[in-house]
């Protein structure tokens, strides 16, 4: 099918790549220009593993173009997804400047019927609002057209965006017309091979399921994390008490992993818009404000460990930091709790040594030069001169580090792990201190 995507972000360039991976013949719409060239050139602006053979191979094979040209991206699909961002406004709420601007593109450009795909995480409402746009550009032109909205939210992970598309566990279809749904069976047709995973719905429904979801595994993180704050004071451990929660099934394992806090560019986003919505209906959301409140103070805690170990101030220390990335496998520091970490280290006095396997590109952008901000690369070379390390992301090169190594690396031998990725014991054999999320600290070793 001919396919337009408006957006070439994170869901747009994945959605794009996979649908004309199957087969389909896609056009990606961009209004940025470098963006687009790059693109062109098969160079991708993020790190997504699987991502850049597969946007190449269909480029190669002619069925995925890039262009800036959005005449020709309205008429080419018959379906034209809505992919570009909502970032939060000043208030929390989605700001939908970039949704409505494409939707009076399109009903500038079309010359025929066309179905309109919102795959942009959007505020219940907004297909209308998406409708009453081109239904009043239409008529200014004087022109009758046939169009439908249609909500198709997007559930991907950043990091697993390729294998979360190819392998959706559910794709939401939030449409009253057959005709859409039909449309959109036959698009998704080698996606739902096996067992139908289509979940067929109204529009404000899909609108409100995407919001659900995000909000409902943001309430996990939240969770576990007050229970680990809980822990620490009854001598408990959170570990322990993770694993015997998850085993049962209606709890599940995944999402309950304590840590330094949810960022990325869709929790804190998505949680935040919701409250919002909530509260514009006269609604008061009392458990998503609670989950945010927990989430801002978590995302604290691993800095005030440290300047509270140290007594107030870290003048004259070093901390190595491992771990940029919001979470493992990206580049993106969107929210990410080492922002937070990074700041309460500097604003405490303390120079900081930091190290990420994918996201050295991103800090130095966000961060620029600065005199206590040294960008190392490697784990080991982050330690180099450190006092102390602090562990932010759980990428898998961190999880079995060598432990002699940043004993004798480390002057004050201490770790605050934001992730719990060790075994106390383990550590204090190596005589290294060690202050975890939820779990009895280890103090740190008489310096000999
Ligand atoms: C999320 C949703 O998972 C996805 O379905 C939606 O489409 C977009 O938002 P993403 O932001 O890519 O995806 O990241 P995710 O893997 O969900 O992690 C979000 C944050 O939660 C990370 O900062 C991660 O470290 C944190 N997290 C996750 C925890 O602190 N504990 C956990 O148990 C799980």
């Amino acid at each position: 099918m001919k396919v337009t995507i408006f957006g070439t972000g994170y869901v747009g360039l994945v959605q794009g790549a996979v649908l004309a991976d199957v087969g389909h013949d896609v056009l990606c719409v961009d209004v940025d220009a470098a963006k687009v060239a790059a693109l062109q050139a098969g160079r991708i602006p993020i790190h997504e593993p699987g991502l850049q053979p597969m946007v190449q191979a269909n480029q190669a094979a002619g069925r995925l173009r890039f262009t800036t040209d959005a005449r020709e991206g309205v008429t080419h699909g018959r379906l034209l997804f809505l992919a570009v961002g909502t970032p939060p406004d000043e208030d929390g709420s989605a700001d939908l400047q970039h949704v409505l601007a494409v939707a009076r593109t399109i009903a500038t450009h079309m010359a025929a019927p066309k179905t309109i795909v919102n795959k942009s995480t959007v505020p219940v409402g907004t297909a209308d609002q998406v409708a009453d746009t081109v239904r009043t550009v239409l008529a200014g032109r004087g022109a009758q057209i046939a169009f439908e909205v249609v909500s198709n939210p997007e559930f991907l992970k950043e990091g697993a965006a390729v294998a979360d598309c190819k392998r959706p566990d559910r794709i939401v279809i939030g449409t009253a017309s057959a005709a859409a749904e039909a449309q959109l069976r036959e698009l998704y047709a080698p996606f739902n091979r096996n067992h139908d995973r289509i979940v067929m719905m109204d529009v404000r429904s899909a609108e409100l399921t995407k919001y659900a979801a995000n909000a409902m595994l943001a309430t996990k993180i939240s969770f576990i994390n007050e229970i680990a704050g809980l822990a620490e004071r009854l001598g408990a451990d959170i570990e322990a008490v993770r694993r015997g929660i998850g085993s049962d099934p209606r709890i599940g394992y995944s999402f309950i992993y304590p840590g330094a806090g949810y960022g990325g560019s869709c929790f804190p986003k998505d949680v935040k818009a919701l409250i919002h919505t909530a509260q514009s209906t006269g609604f008061t959301p009392e458990l998503l404000l609670a989950v945010e409140r927990r989430n801002d103070a978590q995302r604290q805690t691993l800095g005030e460990r440290i300047v509270a170990h140290y007594g107030g101030s870290l003048q004259g220390k070093t901390i190595a930091v491992w771990g940029l990335a919001f979470k493992p496998e990206t580049d993106d520091m969107r929210e990410a709790p080492s922002r937070y970490l990074l700041q309460a280290l500097w604003a405490a006095g303390a120079r900081v040594r930091a190290h990420d396997p994918a996201a050295m590109g991103e800090a130095r952008r966000i961060f620029g030069e600065r005199a206590d901000l040294t960008l190392c690369e490697s784990p080991a070379d982050a330690l180099q001169g450190a006092h102390a390390l602090a562990i932010v992301t759980e990428w898998k090169i961190f999880r079995v580090p060598d432990f002699e190594q940043i004993a004798q690396r480390l002057r004050d031998r201490m770790i605050f792990d934001g992730r719990n990725l060790y075994d106390p014991a383990v550590v204090a054999g190596h005589g290294l201190g060690y202050v975890s999320i939820g779990r009895p600290g280890v103090s740190p070793p008489d310096k000999a």
